[in-house]
């Protein structure tokens, strides 16, 4: 386990698409335990691949209900909807509102490769979309409504 570096806001890296996941080896693992470590070193609530310059399409959050991971996920189905904040361990110190659904299902791999459902709501849904945002090179900045001081 390592403390992996965080890329930061103008970071080329961020701004890629990723590409599918498609070995679920040690490499991979190894990858999902240092994000992990990473995020909850910061404080973080979820962090996305290429946040530690990898392009692969993986996700780890944690909301303060237990680790999540997510490999190659996609949301299919969002319901509802929630103005709240939201930061980005990219973008430090940074804070601004952000709608987003709900209610959220997305469907996604685990670190063994075996397809999952699951439904989030509330500070989870908007983790879900976030992460999954990052994985094709968009920042929560672009759907900010107003920054907050
Ligand atoms: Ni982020």
């Amino acid at each position: 386990m390592a403390i992996r570096e965080i890329r930061k806001k103008g970071d080329e890296i961020l701004y890629k698409k990723c590409k599918e996941v498609k070995n679920f080896d040690n490499k991979l693992h190894i990858l999902l335990d240092d994000m992990y470590d990473t995020m909850k070193k910061q404080e973080g609530a979820g962090l996305a691949a290429p946040q530690v310059g990898i392009l692969k399409r993986a996700v780890v959050i944690d909301v303060g209900q237990g680790r999540i991971e997510l490999i190659n996920p996609e949301i299919i189905e969002e319901s509802g909807e929630q103005t709240g904040s939201e930061g980005c361990l990219s973008v430090p110190g940074v804070w601004g509102e952000v709608t987003r659904p709900n209610v959220v299902t997305v469907k996604a791999q685990d670190r063994n490769g075996k397809w999952f459902k699951m439904t989030g709501e509330g500070l989870l849904a908007r983790a879900m979309c976030h992460e999954t945002e990052h994985l094709d090179g968009k920042l929560f900045l672009d759907r900010v409504t107003k920054f907050i001081d």
